[in-house]
């Protein structure tokens, strides 16, 4: 089994923010509502062009200049997205042409908010089996684009954002594994509760919404995040031999400040050590938790062997944690 470590990372937001003023303005909600509820203050909305691919383009060109890292040689191009600018070709291929990357098993991943974490449960993998040698995992979402901004219930929770991560093999042996505990799920009986159709019109019988909207029973996703992620968290652990007390820092899908806060309560995980990107970006679904960690890297937190925990949850329904040494 080869080994894989993060070699770079880089992030992307529009510049165009979204205060929850504005969205006062535009449907019946108040600045009160929705950080009592949800803590989100606000959030960056791309420009009309600013889709997927661009977004994917910033955060692998942030990576760039400042690890100055080559991309030639990438075998493996995962764009991890609930956003595609097309159904088909993947954004992957968009990002692949971009850059000139020369041979490259592209593909974009299709896991809503989970994306990252599978993005990097993937990538470790394939580098583990010895099939590839250096992925660029990249999670990206424009969810502004589907977002319903007649919708009070949905519109104010999501954003726009990319983050983009390196992995490469190592080829020392001695080399401890950057990735050391997984855990995955996917519960498809959730589907109705969270979804944007492209074509489906109904689902087992029942009819959908069909414009290409994004469409959220806030209630069942809330209840799917707070028991799914605890117990996901618990597993995790006892896998690796671990306890709360071990993990230095704690990287969550930024859904809600809510279900951040239930959880840490749920697991024992101090709030203090969490890091999330809710206040200011919102959902950025695919890129809440490579937002989280570029943040954090630019601002010196994470030290040599840090243990970080990963979990992300989502539209599928889908979970995925995992524990990485820094
Ligand atoms: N402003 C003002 N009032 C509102 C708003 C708003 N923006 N939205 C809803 N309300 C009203 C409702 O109409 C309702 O009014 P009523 O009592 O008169 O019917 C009341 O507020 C309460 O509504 P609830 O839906 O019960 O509010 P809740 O406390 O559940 O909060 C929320 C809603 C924030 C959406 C919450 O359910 C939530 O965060 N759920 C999880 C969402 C999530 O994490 N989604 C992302 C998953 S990741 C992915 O894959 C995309």
């Amino acid at each position: 089994r080869y080994r894989s470590r993060m070699t770079a990372i880089g992030s992307y937001v529009p510049e165009r923010i979204l205060t929850n003023a504005e969205l006062e303005r535009m449907i019946d909600t108040s600045d009160e509502w929705i950080v009592q509820r949800t803590g989100i203050r606000e959030r960056r909305i791309g420009e009309p062009d600013e889709f997927t691919s661009r977004l994917a383009i910033r955060a692998v060109q942030n990576m760039q200049e400042r690890y100055g890292v080559a991309l030639h040689d990438v075998d493996l191009l995962l764009v991890c997205t609930s956003t595609p600018d097309f159904s088909f070709p993947s954004t992957a291929c968009l990002v692949q042409a971009h850059f000139g990357i020369e041979q490259t098993f592209a593909l974009d991943l299709s896991a809503a908010c989970a994306g990252f974490v599978y993005g990097l449960h993937v990538a470790d993998g394939m580098i583990a089996s010895g099939m590839h040698r250096k992925a660029l995992v990249i999670g990206a979402d424009a969810l502004s684009k589907i977002a319903d901004y007649t919708d009070r219930t949905t519109c104010i929770l999501f954003g726009d954002g990319a983050a983009a991560v390196l992995l490469e093999r190592t080829d020392d042996p001695r080399s401890e594994p950057a990735f050391f505990s997984y855990t995955a799920g996917s519960d498809g009986n959730g589907a109705a509760h969270l979804y944007r159709s492209n074509t489906a019109a109904s689902l087992n019988g029942a009819p959908l919404r069909g414009d290409g909207k994004l469409v959220q029973n806030g209630r069942e996703v809330y209840k799917f995040a707070v028991q799914t992620v605890p117990k996901g968290v618990a597993e995790l652990l006892a896998q690796a031999g671990l306890t709360t007390a071990d993990i230095d820092w704690f990287l969550p899908h930024s859904a809600n400040l809510r279900i951040i806060e239930s959880i840490c309560d749920k697991t024992g995980i101090p709030l203090e050590r969490t890091l999330h990107t809710i206040e200011l970006y919102g959902n950025t679904s695919a890129a809440t938790i490579g937002l989280a960690m570029d943040e954090a890297v630019r601002m010196g937190r994470f030290r040599d062997g840090d243990r970080l925990l990963l979990f992300g949850f989502g539209g599928g329904f889908v979970h995925g944690g995992l524990l990485m040494r820094w």
